[in-house]
């Protein structure tokens, strides 16, 4: 599965950040708890290593109510473990918990006076993640625009907080992970990428896949299923039955019980789940980075013979 993004707007949001960066003295990232890798955007990283100053950088593991919260806590293990960089889970539910963002970002620069000196702080995040909800708690006001259409190009907004803290929020569009084809999959079900561009049917199979191998009591409480089918689709048919997903005949409407299956776990109706771990993702980075060679290397052939075929 191959998702196209729009090279313009990753160069405009990615010139933009480099523009902004060196008033900037700490960042903050905002990322989806169920995947916390697969919603990091991968242009952040690479801009803040190369930077000549180093900053302190802030993951919100946003939407923590959703997750799971023991793999939720592996995650922050594992952000803590990187130096300068803190996690902070939470839940824009309750707005007690995103104004522990003003406390963090003072106890990580502490040399910052309240009002003379404040602390420039950029936030930034991919669509959907919850950053608009975010900044309206934390600048108590509507600011941002709150949506469920992901891909919104916002404009750059500087936000004063009154607390020792200027907001920067990211201008331009931030895309999501698209070098691993898992990540694609887990946006697509989260709903960060705009269920128009992939058909239902097939994130609902990679859903089912997953749920099947780390949720399993959790699909067999709430569909009412004593035993799981190995076989997807024969899966599927079994939720369909119960659920009365019937078509003319008699047949099972797979259709509409990918809908119900994706709907509710966007819901949270199938319990807290989250969609990767450290580990997995450190074992799909092998496979990625073993695509990306393979790539390189068949680029390089074909250059290759392109020279020769204009020598000939
Ligand atoms: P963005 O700026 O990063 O694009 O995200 P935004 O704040 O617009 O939030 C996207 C959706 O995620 C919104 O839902 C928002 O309410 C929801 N959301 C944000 N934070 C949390 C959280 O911690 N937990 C849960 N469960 N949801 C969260 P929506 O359905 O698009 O809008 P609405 O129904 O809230 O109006």
């Amino acid at each position: 599965m191959t998702i196209q993004w729009y090279p313009g707007h990753m160069h405009k949001a990615q010139k933009e950040i480099k523009e902004a960066l060196p008033k900037v003295d700490l960042v903050i990232e905002v990322v989806d708890a169920r995947i916390p890798y697969s919603s990091t955007n991968p242009a952040v990283a690479e801009i803040l290593e190369n930077s000549d100053k180093k900053r302190p950088i802030i993951r919100i593991l946003n939407k923590v109510d959703l997750a799971d919260p023991a793999i939720t806590k592996l995650w922050c293990d594992e952000f803590d473990s990187h130096q300068d960089t803190r996690s902070l889970p939470i839940t824009a539910k309750k707005p007690e918990e995103v104004r522990r963002l003003i406390k963090l970002c003072h106890q990580l620069l502490p040399d910052f006076k309240q009002k003379e000196k404040p602390i420039n702080a950029m936030i930034m995040g991919i669509p959907n993640v919850g950053k608009s909800t975010i900044i309206n708690i934390l600048s108590n006001r509507i600011i941002a625009k709150v949506g469920n259409e992901p891909a919104v190009t916002k404009r750059q907004q500087r936000i004063d907080l009154d607390e020792g803290i200027i907001l920067w929020d990211t201008p331009g569009f931030l895309w999501p992970r698209i070098d691993n084809t898992n990540s694609s999959y887990r946006l697509a079900i989260t709903g960060a990428i705009k269920d128009t561009v992939l058909e239902y049917d097939d994130i609902a199979y990679y859903a089912m896949e997953y749920f099947r191998e780390a949720y399993p009591q959790s699909l067999k409480n709430n569909f009412k299923l004593e035993e799981l089918a190995e076989d997807t689709t024969q899966l599927l048919e079994a939720i369909g039955r119960i659920r009365g997903c019937l078509q003319r005949g008699g047949r099972i409407d797979l259709d509409r019980v990918c809908k119900i299956l994706v709907h509710e776990f966007r819901a949270s109706i199938l319990g807290n789940i989250s969609l990767e771990t450290p580990d997995m993702i450190k074992t799909e980075m092998v496979e990625v980075e073993e695509q990306i060679r393979l790539k390189a290397e068949k680029d390089e052939n074909r250059k290759g013979k392109k020279k020769k075929r204009r020598r000939r």
